[in-house]
């Protein structure tokens, strides 16, 4: 039976004395961490890569206008100093962020694991694992106390996927790396992640009514990010029903 999420009753969290990073935030699911995060007046700061990938983006959410609380930032991701200088440029130009929320690198599956490309490899193991990598060891000593660094992963992470081997272990590393975050940030800010089945995005031809949706997803990165207690945890939605339960557990749905 499906479960009806409702956003109309959704309690967004206020969080106007929030800045958050959405890395990966041009991308299916970055766009609804967008949509939510923008409802709880926090200014939101998306870096891209490339400005083209800027413009496209900015095009496809002309319903939302020009949120005064959105900004863009152009930088790359590929090596450590070079998210290190973006880190400190978006805090020289915007002032202090308090939240990290990483939905980097997407999806890939099509061919079994002795078939596999070194160039494949190269951009879906190790360029995707670096951008993460490389965000997180640039905003965590930059967060505060009360903030979090936040991954957005796939069900992959623990289930192995036929013909996606290295989706399937670069999301497992990033689990991992989520874990071992959380034992050595301590108390110096929170750490958490989502774990998600098929999410609905604007690129998918066939929906399931099943499936999360990203703004819900969204919402749940925004309830973490206000709930002190929110940390240490994977917030396992595969489905619609786990998302419920999600929102619930977060006390963000019903308002
Ligand atoms: N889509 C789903 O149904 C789904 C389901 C479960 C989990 N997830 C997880 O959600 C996360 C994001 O997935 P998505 O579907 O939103 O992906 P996506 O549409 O490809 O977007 C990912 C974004 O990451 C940015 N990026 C920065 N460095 C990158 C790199 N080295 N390689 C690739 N992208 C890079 C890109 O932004 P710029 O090009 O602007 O720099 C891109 O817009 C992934 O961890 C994925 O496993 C997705």
């Amino acid at each position: 039976m499906s479960s009806i999420i409702d956003l109309e009753k959704a309690g967004y969290p206020n969080l106007a004395d929030r800045r958050v990073v959405i890395a990966g935030g041009t991308g299916d699911v970055g766009e609804g961490l967008l949509r939510s995060w923008l409802k709880t007046g926090a200014q939101v700061i998306v870096p891209s890569r490339t400005e083209g990938k800027v413009e496209r983006f900015c095009e496809a959410i002309s319903d939302l206008g020009e949120p005064a609380n959105l900004h863009f930032v152009t930088g790359s991701y590929a090596s450590f100093d070079e998210v290190d200088r973006l880190a400190q440029q978006i805090v020289d130009e915007h002032g202090p962020v308090t939240d990290v929320v990483a939905a980097l690198g997407g999806w890939w599956q099509g061919k079994l694991l002795w078939e596999i490309s070194s160039e494949e490899w190269q951009r879906y193991f190790i360029d995707a694992s670096t951008a993460h990598f490389a965000s997180a060891r640039a905003w965590s000593p930059r967060l505060p106390q009360s903030g979090s660094y936040q991954l957005i992963l796939g069900g992959s992470a623990t289930q192995a996927v036929p013909k996606a081997s290295i989706i399937s272990m670069q999301q497992a590393a990033l689990l991992m790396m989520r874990r071992a975050l959380s034992q050595e940030a301590g108390d110096r800010h929170r750490v958490a992640s989502q774990i998600l089945g098929p999410v609905v995005t604007r690129a998918r031809k066939h929906i399931d009514p099943e499936w999360v949706s990203n703004v819900e997803v969204g919402l749940v990165s925004a309830a973490i990010a206000a709930d002190p207690a929110a940390t240490g945890t994977d917030y396992v939605s595969y489905d619609k029903k786990q998302m419920l339960e999600t929102l619930q557990k977060l006390n963000v749905y019903p308002r």
